[in-house]
């Protein structure tokens, strides 16, 4: 079964449970330009890949099928090799993201939430006068890169720019140019770091024992950048887009503080916004799920379908309510590290919680049914989000 096309984007559910009965918890699948990768569907299996890192590591040149890939291949983006912490292993992997992790922890938790919601009132006031708004342009895409720009030590100004440099990676035909633009911020911001340190994740990073070196510095920063953006950024989005259109929500959603954090956790379990992820590699022939890998083989790792496994969710729509067992942010050494899931958490909630307050008669400016989901097999996400409401005055 091909792991690609439109066949995914409105409905990837349906692909995860014929892939299921078909072919089990490990499914052959063929990724774009007709390579071969296993998908892995099951709960279970999906924590045995990504609790075994000696078996099933992360370093991309381990890839048997390097051989086929093209220069123009549409995935090289995730899975050509970079010299980032994304792709280290063992004790190596442990220095850089400890220096990730720890600076990312030192962020003072009340100075995050007030800048989150100065981030987010500042971005309601550009849109609050017209009484109408595509929330993912104009909120959920900026919210998560002002505040990580914030956390970077910079100037507000510059993550305007840094936002369009972001998006042209992905929708312009000048994407690596503007890949290139963002590795030159990140420079210039670390060699403005190394001359002046300030109370900022860079400054912490330079400073950490793990004493990295300024490549190592610079390639971490953008992948904590990038790691955050969309992912907080489409958690934001679907969560939005579930209080406006299940009744449950409507019920609670102008007093709906409680129910934005209910919203946020059920998006995780439904639609969890990283649904598939490249990968991981054998390091030698195994046996996985009824199936026969090989050294080298790669792993597309299925936390959404993982999530709505009927082994460990056999009723589809049990309330997700204080349960965190979902997959969505991985497991084990290379899952999404502490404290990324807390803070990514305190970025949309506190997005929402400004915008119902702010926002009070918020409503879908389209029926729920043509709402567009982004045509990716990767992310899960809305291509827009219009919404109308009574307009209002800036705040700030
Ligand atoms: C401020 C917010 C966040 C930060 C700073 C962050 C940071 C990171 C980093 C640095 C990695 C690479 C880890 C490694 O290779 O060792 C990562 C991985 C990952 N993150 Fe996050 N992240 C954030 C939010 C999120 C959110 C909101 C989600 C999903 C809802 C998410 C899901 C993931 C997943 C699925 C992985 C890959 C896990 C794996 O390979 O097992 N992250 N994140």
């Amino acid at each position: 079964m091909p792991l690609h096309g439109t066949r995914f984007q409105q409905n990837p559910g349906e692909m995860y449970r014929k892939l299921r009965t078909t072919h089990g918890p490990v499914a052959p699948v063929e990724l774009e330009g007709g390579l071969p990768a296993w998908f892995v569907l099951g709960y279970s299996e999906v924590c045995q890949v990504e609790s075994n890192p000696g078996l099933f590591a992360r370093d991309t040149r381990r890839w048997n099928a390097w051989d086929r890939v093209p220069d123009d291949w549409p995935l090289m983006p995730f899975v050509g090799y970079t010299p980032s912490l994304m792709f280290t292993e063992g004790a190596e992997h442990r220095r850089r993201t400890g220096a990730v992790g720890d600076a990312l922890a030192a962020v003072d938790p009340f100075e995050l939430r007030s800048a989150c919601e100065q981030v987010a009132d500042g971005l309601i006031d550009e849109f609050t006068g017209s009484g109408q708004s595509d929330l993912m342009a104009q909120f959920a895409h900026p919210m998560p890169l002002r505040v990580m720009a914030r956390l970077y030590g910079m100037a507000d100004d510059e993550a305007g720019p840094l936002m369009q440099d972001l998006t042209d990676t992905v929708a312009s035909d000048d994407g690596v140019a503007a890949y290139q633009r963002i590795y030159d911020r990140m420079r210039a911001l670390v060699e403005t770091k190394k001359q002046r340190r300030g109370p900022d994740v860079p400054s912490r990073m330079l400073d950490h024992a793990a004493g990295l070196s300024d490549e190592e510095l610079l390639q971490d920063l953008l992948v904590v950048l990038t790691a955050a953006q969309q992912p907080v950024a489409y958690w934001i989005g679907n969560a939005i887009r579930l209080m406006l259109t299940d009744i449950r929500f409507a019920v609670t959603f102008t007093g709906g503080r409680r129910s934005v954090g209910q919203a946020l956790t059920e998006v995780l379990w439904e639609d969890t916004p990283t649904q598939n992820f490249i990968g991981r590699f054998a390091t030698r022939d195994t046996n996985l799920g009824g199936q026969r890998i090989r050294t080298g083989d790669m792993l597309v790792l299925g936390f959404a379908a993982a999530n709505t496994d009927p082994h460990v969710r056999p009723d589809f729509y049990s309330d997700s309510i204080g349960n965190d067992a979902h997959l969505s942010f991985g497991h084990g050494e290379h899952g999404c590290p502490y404290p990324g899931p807390q803070t990514g958490e305190v970025i949309a909630r506190t997005a929402i919680e400004v915008l119902l307050e702010r926002l009070p008669d918020l409503a879908l400016s389209v029926r729920a049914d043509d709402l567009v989901w982004l045509p990716s097999v990767w992310m899960r996400g809305l291509a827009e989000l219009p919404v109308q409401f009574s307009p209002g005055v800036p705040v700030r």
